[in-house]
């Protein structure tokens, strides 16, 4: 089947542009613009692709099927076993270069995307990473190698085993989905892993045990839906005076 059929085909089940970047990535080519330039070239075993489609339009996230989402420009390595990178999650390397701090502290790293463009994008901070979970360390490890960055990954449930360094940046986008929220897109949260998206006491019990275990003189910078940033803000009062809110993204400091 040529590359003009496959396409043809496929859109009757997929988004167009899901079909092309699934063919684009199939035939290793560098972008979309290569399958106009190819269209009538045959595509070789091209049912293998098909159960790609199927999948698709099972309504498998795209980044599941192809293997990797980009996040502030680079590419980072995904499976089922790690949250999909979301640009919103981008504001925090924003908030975090505006810091320069000496050290930061990425708390459930999950792919690493967040420690990795650290790492990346400020060359003379130290960067450690931590996250519960063995496979998301792996997947992080994998990420870090692949884009040659310095990141110190350790296991540890919260901070319940690694204790940072006075005036180490905290940054955390923990799971903080309530189960009982409708008004969210269940269906494609399906596939991804249910540690990394969903937490008790609304969606913020591990936001609160991590500003309770956070040493006060560590700033922290916090993902979480914005209808929760009061009752953060609220709950930290005692330790952290002073607050900020931009996107998804609360600051909090002494
Ligand atoms: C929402 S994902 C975020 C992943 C990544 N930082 C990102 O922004 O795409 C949350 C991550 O926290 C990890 N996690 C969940 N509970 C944890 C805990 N108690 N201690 C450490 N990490 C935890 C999950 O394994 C998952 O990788």
């Amino acid at each position: 089947m040529t590359v003009s059929e496959w396409l043809k085909n496929a859109a009757q089940k997929i988004d167009h542009l899901d079909a092309e970047l699934i063919l684009a990535n199939y035939l290793d080519a560098e972008d979309r613009s290569y399958l106009v330039a190819h269209s009538d070239d045959v595509i070789p075993n091209s049912d293998t692709i098909d159960s790609f489609v199927e999948r698709r339009a099972n309504k498998e996230p795209l980044a599941y099927i192809l293997g990797y989402r980009n996040f502030y420009g680079r590419r980072f390595f995904v499976t089922p076993d790690v949250l999909i990178p979301r640009p919103e999650s981008e504001t925090i390397i924003e908030l975090a270069k505006t810091a320069n701090p000496t050290r930061i502290l990425d708390v459930g790293t999950g792919s690493g995307c967040l420690a990795i463009t650290l790492a990346l994008e400020l060359p003379g901070t130290e960067i450690s990473a931590i996250d519960i979970s063995d496979e998301a360390l792996r997947i992080a490890q994998k990420n870090a190698t692949h884009h040659g960055a310095k990141v110190y990954f350790h296991k540890s449930n919260l901070l319940d085993d690694y204790q940072p360094e006075s005036d180490t940046l905290i940054v955390a986008n923990l799971p903080y989905v309530d189960k009982k929220w409708d008004w969210i897109d269940q269906q494609a949260l399906d596939y991804e892993p249910s540690l990394a998206l969903y937490a008790e006491q609304g969606g913020l019990e591990l936001i609160y045990r991590l500003i309770d275990q956070a040493p006060a003189n560590c700033p922290l910078l916090l993902e979480a839906d914005p209808s929760q940033h009061k009752s953060i803000i609220q709950y930290a009062a005692q330790k952290y005076q002073f607050s900020k809110t931009q996107g998804y993204i609360v600051s909090l400091q002494a």
